[in-house]
């Protein structure tokens, strides 16, 4: 799913299995399952799978499989050159990375496709999504459009924080579909001194019961 929607150039690993009973959590390095230690086992196999998936991509881009520890906020601290993305839910786990000299940042998010609370949807959708989600919602009513805009604004968060450190808020990115598998969201960060603005482009796809979503900057 996800190798389809990144660009060119992105290494993207996926994994569709059920962690919540099955797996393991070896293959971490000491400081790695340090940050695991206390979790609940789903947590510590789903972390591990993601390392495992991260670790397999860095060596399809030729570099060494190192371990990666949370950095800031618990963003993944890639080796200098590289950016990337992680992403997990029940049944798929999931790493995208790429040449920092081609990206500034990778976002990457994977949710089950099934309609999001009404109460987190009041949260996170503008009025002009709001439109748009319900006349996407009557043509295509076998598309979750609730929970993608969730899962496009949770990509676009990945690809902003590494970049500019701050987090805009849901309300902070305005997202707008093609009519194809695109995607932009225009994001406005005033959480800092001076508002920033930028667009955050990707891809989405609903399969398998999941909707996975891919952006870069
Ligand atoms: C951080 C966040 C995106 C995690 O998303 P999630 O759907 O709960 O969980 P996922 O499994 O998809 O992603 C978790 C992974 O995201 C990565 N991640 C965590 N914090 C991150 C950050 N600040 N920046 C980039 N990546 C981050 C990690 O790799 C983490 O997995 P790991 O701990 O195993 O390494 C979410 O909790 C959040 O803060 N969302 C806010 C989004 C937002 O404000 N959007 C507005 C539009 S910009």
């Amino acid at each position: 799913m996800l190798a389809g929607l990144v660009p060119a150039g992105v290494v993207a690993r996926e994994l569709v299995a059920d962690l919540r009973l099955q797996g393991d959590d070896s293959g971490l390095s000491p400081d790695e399952a340090a940050v695991v230690a206390a979790a609940v086992p789903r947590r510590r196999r789903q972390f591990a799978a993601g390392r495992r998936l991260a670790r397999e991509a860095l060596v399809d881009l030729g570099r060494a499989p190192v371990p990666i520890l949370p950095g800031a906020r618990g963003a993944p601290t890639w080796p200098v050159g590289v950016v990337g993305s992680v992403t997990h839910c029940d049944g798929y786990v999931a790493a995208a990375l790429g040449e920092a000299s081609r990206w500034r940042a990778l976002g990457i998010d994977a949710e089950p496709a099934a309609a999001l609370p009404p109460t987190v949807l009041a949260r996170i959708a503008s009025a002009t999504e709001r439109t748009w989600l319900a006349e996407r919602s009557a043509a295509r009513p076998e598309v979750a459009w609730d929970r993608l805009l969730f899962c496009v604004k949770e990509a676009v968060f990945k690809a902003w924080f590494p970049v500019h450190g701050t987090s805009p808020g849901f309300r902070g990115a305005e997202v707008r579909l093609d009519d194809g598998d695109g995607f932009v969201a225009t994001v406005t960060d005033g959480s800092s001194a001076s508002v920033v603005r930028a667009e955050v482009p990707g891809r989405w796809v609903q399969a398998r019961g999941l909707l996975v979503c891919a952006a870069w900057s």
